[in-house]
């Protein structure tokens, strides 16, 4: 089975003064089954090496956002040539490498004033559902790879409306040696 890649644009905030990001693009950085699955028991339900190396790319040199749940879920961590912005409401949690904040605007805060130190204008959301659920409303793009399977899952995408968004460029990922679908 194959995947691609989509990016999609808010077609009402084409520009980040029109959304919420404070001058920086807020992107969601995901990856979706055809079921709408991103997650299980905690973790990826699939190998996708060619999806990743795609993450990594679209992701480095940029802060990222994630829930707790994604970052104790990375094998290795933090993610190298990145700001890792970890939000919690557990004020004693400790995340080596990592920054610990409370909450989605105190994360948005943060990564914006670590965004304007490395001279990029993009902030990556990179999961998992609860995090891109407390973003949606402020994203101005979405870097949506399309998983073409149907994997076992508790975790899904949020539900959101389509119609709000465009696709912009679409690129195919061809299927790698490694990957599952
Ligand atoms: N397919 C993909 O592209 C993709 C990407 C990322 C993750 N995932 C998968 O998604 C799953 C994890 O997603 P998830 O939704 O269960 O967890 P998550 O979003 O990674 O983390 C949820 C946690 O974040 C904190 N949190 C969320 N909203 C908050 C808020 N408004 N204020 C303060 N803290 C907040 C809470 O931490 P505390 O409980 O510590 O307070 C919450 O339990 C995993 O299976 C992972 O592998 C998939």
């Amino acid at each position: 089975m194959t995947t691609n890649n989509s990016r999609l644009c808010r077609s009402t905030a084409a520009t980040p003064e029109a959304g919420g990001g404070g001058g920086v693009v807020i992107a969601l950085v995901v990856a979706v089954a055809q079921n709408g699955v991103i997650g299980q028991d905690g973790t990826l339900p699939w190998r996708l090496s060619s999806d990743l190396k795609l993450f990594r790319r679209l992701t480095m040199g940029k802060p990222i956002v994630m829930g707790r749940r994604t970052w104790q879920s990375l094998p290795k961590k933090p993610l190298d040539g990145r700001d890792n912005i970890v939000v919690t409401r557990d004020a004693s949690f400790a995340a080596a490498g990592a920054y610990v904040v409370a909450n989605p605007t105190e994360a948005l805060a943060l990564a914006r004033r670590l965004a304007a130190k490395r001279g990029t204008n993009e902030v990556a959301v990179i999961g998992g559902a609860a995090l891109y659920d407390a973003f949606l409303e402020d994203a101005q793009r979405i870097y949506w790879t399309s998983v073409h399977g149907c994997p076992e899952g508790d975790t899904r995408f949020p539900e959101f409306d389509l119609s709000d968004w465009k696709t912009v460029s679409k690129e195919p990922i061809a299927l790698g040696p490694t990957d599952e679908f």
